[in-house]
């Protein structure tokens, strides 16, 4: 095989032909199922006649094609690795074609395959063209009518898009259900499911009076986990009529849980097929933030039906076209159905460690990539979440009604279209009059902009002056970046009032929380009226995704701390007070002097935990010290074992000084009502444990005492799981080996839970961690196959930052072999698997070499397109 080769956006031409229907029939067999296709194909107006019709197609074994009903000989098509060409076709024909896959070998997760006894499939990207011969781009949308043939004692249930039509019974016990979608769609939303499935079912009134019927399909054991993911799908629903005027299209809506799933969720239509894990729940199985994944994904996926499936992407370049705007609704639905600025911090705590970390790396892209080798490698957080960043700022910067306003035009304007990022932000451009020309190159350009700010304080005049510096640090193809349009949020906090002060800016009056925008290189801003010295509170809410760095005392950060009325800046300015700390601590490690403990931070801790709150939930959060990731993304060289030893002492010093306090409100949290997934509940479990977890991390008689209860008493997985990682973690081997031994027996039979038990052992932070990881490789339970089990086995030791970070090489050398035999298996996970390793220029000298000898041994191998690209990118 050739070496792979990159595909480039300056090259996108219409498809030479389209396919305005599509008919399949399936043969189910799992070593030998029979797909046959007829295609309705005509040339695409704005191509020239008698070009060639290509089809995509792979691993494939082409039993037969006629055109017109005429069979074409050997010599009349051509056969490659990667599809199909027939020369001289008509300028409009019926194709047909036959071909045999073997679904049960299919250990790629793409295309048809088997998961346990069940049938299903993954088209997203380009899986489609495992399943038939097909022009497999976003860009050609058919009608489909599909007839699924399976064995009825084997696969009783048989579905696909839209809606059934037919049913019936064929001689040799088996059976037929043919399906019809009346609405137009690119291959890559084409789904089909086949197995011993049950159902739940509810139904939907929509705003304009059709009746949905709304079913989730799952294997008998899983039919009491359900409810919450029926519940959020009637929640999404009902908001995205009453938010963005969106209702659904088609009388059935189908939900259905696997156990072997790349990703978390699908959107095909009228067909969302999940991962177990992001679908079923339950008070003994599923945490507080499980059942928010479900909620959150359940809408995701039901939003894509119009961001997405009604209006799609023109090619893959513009992925973040469909997933920046998901993203971003069903963020605004979490945030209105939760306490929104916990999800707020959460959302941002999580893009600053994880996509900044993608954006300084060898594999940072622009929300908008122009070239890419595997398309299944750009699935990312920056597409994601960086692409939901930027629709958020789109929604400040034309202001709610008329980012409605364009979002209305997007939808009529483009239904049943396959469309650019130009074309919606021209919709939002037109309907609030700004220029967003500027703004584009958000996503063209990739980095984390760096704002340099600084202010001072004008008391003869009252005015304060602020000069704020962007630059973009270069990245892989981008040595030289432009200005972008950043709109920061800021209040000018008062020092004596500790109130926000009005913003008067260039004689406009900007109210006490204004927006400024910076477009030049270096900008500065006078405010004038200010009646007293402030601290300036800036990029609210995370108002851009940018690094702002502002030289804060401590004494300043400790009073934003408690006088910001942003939310989430009083968070922020927590959380940059203990970073300051963490830095003098890392510094005192490194040089062997001893660590003392800052003594602000402990009082403003304290002063957290004697305040009175009605937000516990966000209490938690601003008890949490940052990460050890997110840690040393704030460092230029990361020394892992000084961020660890920093932060440890950290949380010690205020479990030792705070201890009495942990305990009071530790106990004020505790509750004996049943457990529901409610903000409230859920704010006072986060408060109570992230409590237990500073006296457990001093292994304070009373506090490990309490976990050891806390386990026992089985109220719920939230408070059991902590529980178990807290005693886990810690060095009491005496409690917390039976209760793993417990926990392992009796969830043996439950696989969300046994992948729970897999990551708790190996993110401990004892030396033992990589032996257990080996251990568990062998545990009946593992499986080398379901990526979940390698997520929460693999993926979560390579979390465990100073065990995966061993100086003897072991973790690197582990999680390389495992993506040696991944890469063969499944190229989607062992691509993903290997991130890790490729951020290797982070580290100190003899980790570099050590990571680096791994990325070689991998390159070595031969490799699947998805590694290749990015283990390409790691060692460029
Ligand atoms: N469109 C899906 C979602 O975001 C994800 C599909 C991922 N597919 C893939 N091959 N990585 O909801
Ligand atoms: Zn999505």
């Amino acid at each position: 095989m050739s070496e792979p080769q990159s595909i480039y956006l300056s090259d996108y031409r219409p498809p030479a032909y389209r396919v305005t229907h599509t008919e399949l029939s399936f043969d189910l067999d799992p070593m030998a199922t029979r797909v046959k296709a007829r295609l309705h194909v005509e040339r695409h107006p704005e191509r020239a006649a008698g070009e060639p019709l290509e089809l995509d197609g792979e691993q494939l074994t082409l039993k037969s094609i006629a055109i017109d009903g005429q069979p074409l000989g050997d010599d009349e098509y051509v056969l490659t690795e990667r599809g199909l060409r027939v020369d001289g076709v008509p300028e409009r024909f019926l194709l047909d074609t036959d071909v045999e896959i073997a679904p049960k070998d299919n250990t790629a997760l793409e295309g048809l395959y088997q998961s346990g006894g069940m049938f299903c499939t993954q088209c997203e990207a380009e899986g489609f063209r495992r399943i038939t011969f097909y022009p497999d781009r976003p860009d050609v949308m058919a009608t489909f009518s599909t007839t699924v043939v399976g064995r009825s004692d084997r696969e009783p249930v048989l579905l696909s898009n839209g809606n059934p039509v037919e049913r019936g019974e064929l001689p040799d016990g088996r059976h037929f259900v043919t399906w019809e979608d009346p609405h137009p769609k690119p291959c890559y939303l084409f789904a089909l499911v086949a197995g011993d499935l049950q159902k739940v079912e509810d139904r939907f009134t929509t705003a304009g009076g059709r009746e949905v019927t709304l079913q989730i399909w799952v294997e008998e054991e899983n039919l009491g986990k359900t409810d919450h993911a029926m519940a959020s799908l009637k929640r999404a629903m009902r908001w995205d009529e009453e938010t963005y005027g969106r209702e659904y299209d088609l009388d059935l809506f189908m939900i259905v849980a696997v156990n072997d799933f790349n990703m978390g969720a699908m959107e095909n239509k009228g067909l969302n097929i999940f991962n177990s894990a992001a679908v079923l729940t339950h008070p003994h199985t599923a945490t507080d933030a499980a059942f928010q994944r479900v909620e959150g994904i359940v809408a995701h996926e039901y939003f894509h039906n119009w961001s997405g499936n009604r209006v799609t992407c023109r090619d893959w370049f513009q992925l973040s076209l469909k997933e920046g705007f998901t993203v971003f609704r069903d963020q605004s639905f979490s945030a209105d159905t939760n306490s929104a600025p916990v999800k707020r911090i959460e959302e941002v705590s999580f893009f600053r460690t994880a996509q900044f970390a993608e954006d300084a790396g060898p594999t940072a892209h622009p929300v908008r990539p122009d070239h890419y080798i595997e398309i299944g490698n750009f699935y990312t957080l920056t597409i994601y979440e960086k692409g939901a960043e930027i629709v958020r700022m789109l929604r400040n910067l034309v202001g709610w009604e008329a980012f409605r306003r364009g979002s209305d035009l997007y939808f009529s304007r483009f239904d049943g279209q396959a469309v650019t990022i130009e074309d919606f932000v021209a919709c939002m451009a037109e309907a609030s009059g700004q220029d967003l020309d500027q703004f584009m190159r958000w996503y063209s350009q990739a980095g984390t902009p760096e704002i340099d700010a600084h202010g001072e304080y004008d008391y003869a005049n009252g005015a304060y002056r602020l000069v704020l510096r962007q630059r973009t640090p270069a990245t892989p193809g981008q040595p030289d970046k432009q200005p972008l349009h950043i709109p920061i949020r800021l209040g000018l906090v008062g020092t004596k009032s500790g109130r926000d002060l009005t913003l008067t800016l260039d004689g406009e009056y900007l109210g006490q929380d204004g927006v400024i925008h910076l477009r030049e290189e270096e900008q500065e801003f006078l405010f004038t009226d200010v009646e007293e010295a402030p601290v300036p509170s800036l990029a609210r809410g995370f108002s851009a995704p940018i690094k702002l760095h502002f030289p804060y005392s401590r004494e300043d950060l400790a009073f934003l701390q408690t006088h910001d009325s942003d939310g989430f800046n009083r968070w922020d300015a927590g959380q940059r007070l203990a970073l300051l700390a963490l830095d003098d601590l890392i510094a005192a490690h490194r040089n062997g002097v001893e660590k003392v403990m800052d003594s602000r931070v402990v009082e403003a801790f304290r002063s957290l935990l004697n305040t009175a709150t009605d937000d516990k939930a966000v209490l938690a959060e601003m008890l949490t010290l940052p990460s050890e990731a997110y840690i040393a993304e704030q460092q230029p060289l990361v020394d892992v074992d000084a961020i660890h030893a920093a932060r440890t002492f950290v949380k010690q010093s205020l479990a030792i000084a705070l201890r009495d306090d942990f305990l009071r409100v530790y106990h004020e949290n505790v509750s004996e009502a049943p457990y529901a997934p409610e903000p409230e509940q859920i704010g006072a479990r986060s408060l109570k444990n992230v409590a237990l977890s500073y006296l457990v991390s001093i292994e304070d008689e009373e506090g490990v005492e309490l976990a050891r209860r806390q386990f026992e008493a089985d109220h719920n997985m939230t408070d059991v799981r902590q529980a178990l990682t807290l005693l886990v973690h810690s060095s009491r081997d005496d409690l917390a080996d039976p209760a793993l031994r417990a926990f392992g027996e009796k969830w043996a039979h439950d696989p969300l839970v046994m992948d729970q038990w897999f990551s708790i052992q190996v993110s401990r932070p004892q030396a033992d961690a990589l032996e257990r990881v080996k251990f568990l490789m062998d545990h009946p339970a593992f499986s080398l196959t379901n990526p979940n089990k390698v997520r929460a086995l693999i993926g979560a030791f390579a979390q465990n930052r100073i065990n995966f970070h061993r100086l003897d090489g072991e973790g690197y050398k582990l999680l390389a072999d495992v993506v040696i035999e991944l890469n063969r298996l499944n190229p989607e996970i062992a691509s993903r698997l290997v991130t890790p390793l490729t951020r290797w220029r982070r580290f100190d000298e003899p980790r570099q070499e050590l990571m680096k000898g791994e990325l070689e041994r991998i390159r070595a191998e031969k490799l699947s397109p998805n590694v290749y690209e990015v283990i390409e990118k790691a060692l460029a």
